[in-house]
């Protein structure tokens, strides 16, 4: 049922074995040319994506990418430091404002690698981890062969409402008695609606569990003030990727509440400090954390009107798929309260085929598995996500027009209309929003340096 990609061009060869060494570098660049046009060609609509501002891509091409800061600001293990602390000190102020948290450790390369901290720093091979179901849309960090499995935890899941693909929070109180978890986590990959997090509080609270919750998808949501608190809620800790609805560099970051102590004695806060480095990372990638810092400073000038955008953007995005005919998730509570739709599509064809085929007409998107599914290869699903598009500026018009060029590109026969309505549509969209404006549109083709001593 796949359509060939008939307007994108194909990759180049890959350079073989006796091919010259400039070659390599021209397939890369070549590829990456390519790559960028493809982007500003087509509709972007990953939920975990975004594109970072400018002035924060600015950050990653400087010295800072060819050094080390092992240990702390003030108390490092490598010299050279004394222009980096600064710029380390002042991120974490500015993560601190942003949300408005007692402490953040900005030094995480990624989600993943917060969490891996945090549960290293929480928990002990053994104890008992609680987290939403995969079927719910949890992330592989909470399963056997992801980070808590990495930490030896056992991981027994919240009792879920499958309408919303969210936790049956009273469900969860009573289980969180009977289980007496060492940690309650919150969190999703497919995170449709806000979780009650004061009862999990409480109930983690009573059996002596610490709390966290990966934001990772949601935290230029929270930054923005439009989804919920989960810190001033009482959460522990916030772990995060910093690139998807924050719009930052692909990093991490973990944010706590105020210090409290563990069941061994020692601090939260301390704890974290030492899982972080030396026990997870080496080099924290420094142009990363300049990066990060530039973005958490745009966020405090843009983020809450990006989130608005961000959440009515994905409510405009649904409410025009359901006038077209498509299966929109969770149709009877307003399909989603974040920047996820998630759609139905087994009727078309299912998610794989429907993505693959979307990708071909300029509509990039995932394959996604809904409640029931049982195969995350072929499951019955896709989400949409719409940071992206509303990080260039479309809004409700341009929903209606997304909803359109999906709804035929799941449908065969329209193929080439929709591979030109979809580049026609994006080519009025190229500058960066909710951010600092510079010169560059946000699929700028790179400006490769010019190699002097090729053979
Ligand atoms: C809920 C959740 N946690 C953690 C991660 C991992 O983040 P990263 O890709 O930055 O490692 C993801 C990634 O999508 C996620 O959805």
């Amino acid at each position: 049922m796949s359509n060939s990609n008939h307007e994108f061009p194909k990759p180049l060869e890959i350079p073989n074995s006796s091919s010259k060494s400039e070659q390599s570098l021209n397939f890369f660049r070549n590829q990456i040319e390519q790559h960028h046009r493809r982007f500003q060609a087509s509709i972007p609509l990953i939920a975990s994506e975004n594109l970072v501002s400018r002035a924060a891509m600015d950050m990653f091409t400087t010295d800072l990418h060819n050094r080390y800061a092992e240990g702390l600001p003030g108390s490092r293990y490598y010299e050279g430091n004394e222009d980096y602390d600064p710029i380390e000190l002042h991120t974490e102020e500015l993560a601190k404002r942003l949300f408005n948290a007692p402490f953040a450790d900005v030094r995480p390369i990624s989600g993943t690698a917060a969490n891996i901290s945090a549960l290293f720093s929480l928990a002990s091979p053994g104890d008992k981890f609680m987290a939403p179901e995969l079927a719910a849309g949890a992330h592989i960090s909470t399963q056997k062969f992801g980070a808590a499995g990495l930490r030896g935890l056992t991981t027994i899941t919240y009792p879920s409402i499958h309408e919303t693909m969210s936790i049956d929070t009273d469900l969860a109180v009573k289980a969180i008695h009977t289980e007496k978890p060492r940690i309650c986590y919150v969190g999703q990959s497919v995170y449709l609606f806000p979780n009650d997090l004061k009862p999990i509080v409480e109930a983690a609270n009573e059996v002596g569990a610490n709390t966290m919750y990966d934001g990772a998808h949601v935290l230029g949501l929270i930054a923005g003030k439009q989804f919920q608190d989960p810190l001033g809620d009482g959460m522990n800790l916030i772990t995060a990727s910093t690139h998807k609805t924050f719009p930052g560099p692909q990093h991490g970051v973990i944010l706590a509440n105020k210090d409290v102590e563990l069941p061994n004695g020692k601090s939260l806060h301390k704890t974290i400090r030492n899982k972080v480095f030396p026990g997870v990372h080496s080099n924290h990638h420094l142009h990363k954390v300049a990066a990060f810092g530039v973005s958490l400073a745009e966020a405090l000038e843009f983020q809450e009107d990006y989130a608005k955008n961000i959440i009515s953007n994905a409510q405009n995005l649904a409410e025009s798929l359901w006038n077209r005919g498509m299966k929109v998730f969770a149709s009877d509570l307003g399909f989603t309260q974040s920047h996820t739709v998630l759609v139905d599509v087994s009727e078309r064809g299912g998610g794989a085929d429907v993505s693959k085929r979307c990708e071909a007409q300029g509509l990039i998107m995932n394959k996604n598995m809904l409640p029931g599914d049982t195969s995350a290869v072929n499951p019955s699903g896709i989400r949409l996500g719409t940071p992206e598009m509303t990080r260039l500026g479309m809004g409700k018009d341009a929903m209606d027009e997304v909803a359109e060029l999906i709804h035929l590109a799941s449908i065969s026969g329209h193929e080439s209309e929709v591979r030109e309505r979809s580049k026609s549509l994006k080519n009025q969209y190229t500058e960066m929003k909710y951010c600092w404006k510079t010169e560059e549109n946000a699929y700028t083709l790179p400006n490769w340096s010019e190699i002097t001593n090729f053979n």
